[in-house]
């Protein structure tokens, strides 16, 4: 939600802070805009939209300055028009703000007594006339940024620029993610490492509260100091940089979802290669100081897609490990009053491991004295700093906003877990752990297999991007992925879409089936595939289109069963064992939703109101 960028340099910054706001775009792209100081002056470039509407107005107004700062956003206060993007600025200051300051109306009223005029509808102009509040009291920039955080309410990221000290940058987090970046020719702020990759050889993930203040001196050197929220000066970890400039890029695809289905061999199997050692076939990830012995509960939470990778760790937990398992929504976790039970353990699924609500959750689980266990794939995220134990996914950078290599490297390792846990409680023996390692280890090469189906699913896209409804049908552990391809196809296609458990058709989803409504089922010839067939049969006896995505045998068995005058696709996919299947499985849903999206010609990887990182309630 949101992406700020910030940057002090001996060159000129704006083509680089568009350069960094290209990378940040996922976490919104509402409006876009930029702020350099100029002969100890603001000046500032704003347009609505997506950032290409920024840069056709850079073109034709260039901006100089050596030291700057930008902003992409998704709105939340205001609409997305000139006035409201980002950066806020007077002649005194300038902020980029990512988050939200919950108490921003009263301070605007007290602002507005004081007789500032305010421009915008945004939560963030309070905080540019706060600071100028407190800089024309004489106070000096850094004292001015502390004593206006002290009034601000929420979660947030900031980076500010400062008319009058035109070679100094100050920036803080407070629940909202902020790396620092050292290179060697600029000294940078970005909302995530992929930022500023290329630029920055060493990153420096800063803490909840911290204050950081960066500067170029006469000779052009640059320096930094950060205060942590005690307002103590600290010195934090700088680490090496391992993002390149490629991974931010599309490479020869058309799009980044595209890319980064196509990643999926790869992605699965460095995260796997992070799990398993592939000599023995055993999995050692979750060396912690974890008794899954005597583990009574394990609760997971999640939001959205990782949600649905939750759900289906259900079943795996509960086949293989005999452990009690809820799954829940964050969102709706977090406002409930849950019962946490003595030396439970709450495992937080989260792709960018910033989620408001999954992090919320968290803290309540620790609160309560649980034991907490984090999937993310971000890397010294919020969620990962602040869980117990961590285990990281290896899908690398994720753009596009529908999430895809994301999801299926959090159910991999989340497949890892669970024979741990079953191994660790002794409900399978060892012979089993490692039947279903090597079942995990053939995984990438069927994936590779499915991605060169690749035109088939262009094709079967037709039967759906005319529709205005579609239904995902699947049993055990593919109904999950049944929601997540609704999911897919309802965020980057707009076309409304259903997942249900097949089982639950005739309880009510039957009532919507007619020609014009298209059903995905998926059905491997598995412990269910009878059932499903029942059901495939229940949709297609009422002039339902159905397009099924099965196996070699599912398909003898379907054309056995199924008349031919029956609108029926079949999809054959490769055969893999029911315990991989949802991985495998997920591809094609998400082919389809990406070539359904295709043929509409909506935007992919930028889908409208969404954006990836949900730091906002
Ligand atoms: C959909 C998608 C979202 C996220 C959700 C939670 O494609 O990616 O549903 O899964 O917003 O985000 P994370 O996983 O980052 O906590």
């Amino acid at each position: 939600m949101c992406g700020i960028i910030g940057i002090i340099s001996n060159t000129p910054v704006a083509e680089r802070l568009i350069t960094g706001l290209e990378r940040l775009e996922y976490r919104g792209y509402d409006s876009a805009g930029i702020a350099t100081v100029v002969n100890n002056e603001i000046e500032r470039r704003r347009a609505p939209g997506k950032l290409q509407t920024l840069k056709n107005l850079l073109a034709e107004q260039p901006l100089p300055g050596m030291v700057g700062i930008g902003h992409t956003r998704w709105a939340t206060h205001g609409a997305p028009n000139a006035e409201n993007a980002h950066p806020h600025a007077n002649e005194h200051v300038a902020v980029v703000h990512n988050g939200i300051i919950e108490n921003y109306a009263e301070i605007k009223n007290e602002l507005q007594t004081k007789g500032y005029t305010f421009s915008s509808e945004t939560d963030t102009e309070v905080i540019v006339h706060l600071l100028t509040d407190y800089l024309l009291k004489g106070l000096t920039p850094l004292e001015a940024v502390t004593q206006t955080l002290s009034h601000l309410h929420g979660a947030f990221a900031l980076a500010i620029v400062f008319a009058k000290h035109p070679n100094l940058m100050i920036a803080t987090r407070c629940g909202s993610p902020l790396v620092l970046g050292v290179g060697e020719y600029d000294i940078m702020l970005g909302s995530d490492a992929l930022a500023l990759a290329s630029w920055a050889q060493k990153l420096c993930y800063l803490e909840e509260g911290d204050v950081v203040s960066i500067s170029k001196n006469n000779n052009g050197d640059f320096d930094y100091q950060i205060i942590d929220s005690e307002g103590r000066s600290v010195e934090r970890p700088l680490r090496q940089s391992k993002i390149t400039a490629e991974a931010a890029s599309k490479g020869e695809y058309s799009h980044y979802m595209l890319k980064e289905i196509f990643e999926q061999p790869r992605a699965i199997g460095e995260t796997l290669q992070s799990a398993v050692d592939f000599e023995s076939k055993h999995i050692d990830c979750a060396n912690f100081d974890i008794n899954w012995q005597s583990l009574t509960r394990l609760t997971i939470i999640a939001c959205g897609t990782s949600y649905y990778a939750g759900m289906v760790a259900k079943y795996w937990f509960e086949k293989y490990a005999k452990l009690h398992v809820d799954v829940d929504i964050a969102s709706e976790f977090r406002y409930r009053e849950p019962i946490f039970c003595e030396g439970g353990l709450t495992l937080f699924l989260s792709q960018s491991g910033e989620t408001i609500d999954t992090l919320a959750a968290l803290n309540m689980a620790k609160e309560q004295k649980q034991q907490t266990l984090a999937i993310v794939n971000v890397t010294d995220s919020s969620i990962a700093r602040l869980s117990d134990n961590v285990l990281y996914t290896a899908a690398g950078p994720e753009i596009g906003v529908a999430s895809t290599k994301a999801f299926t490297t959090q159910l991999t390792l989340l497949a890892c877990l669970a024979i741990v846990a079953a191994s660790k409680r002794g409900k399978i023996t060892e012979e089993d752990h490692q039947r279903l390692t090597e079942e995990l280890i053939m995984l990438p090469g069927k994936i590779s297999k499915v991605l060169q189906q690749d035109q088939t699913f262009h094709k079967c896209a037709l039967t759906i991007s005319g529709a205005r409804d579609a239904l995902y049908l699947g049993r055990g552990t593919n109904y999950p992925i049944a929601l997540e391809g609704a999911l897919k196809l309802k965020e980057v296609s707009y076309i409304h879409a259903e997942g249900y458990p097949a089982g639950e058709l005739k309880h009510g989803p039957i009532a919507l089936i007619d020609s014009a409504v298209p059903v995905v089922v998926l059905a491997p010839h598995d412990a269910w595939f009878s059932k499903t067939l029942s059901n495939l049969q229940e949709v297609m006896a009422r002039g339902g289109q159905v397009i099924c995505f099965t196996d070699s045998k599912g398909e003898v068995e379907l054309k056995k069963q199924i008349s031919s005058s029956f609108h029926l696709q079949i999809i054959v996919l490769p055969t893999v064992p029911s315990f991989v299947a949802p991985i495998l499985y997920s591809i094609p849903v998400q082919l389809l939703a990406y070539y359904v999206a295709l043929q509409k010609g909506t935007d992919v990887d930028q889908p409208r109101n969404l954006a990836k990182s949900v730091t906002v309630e």
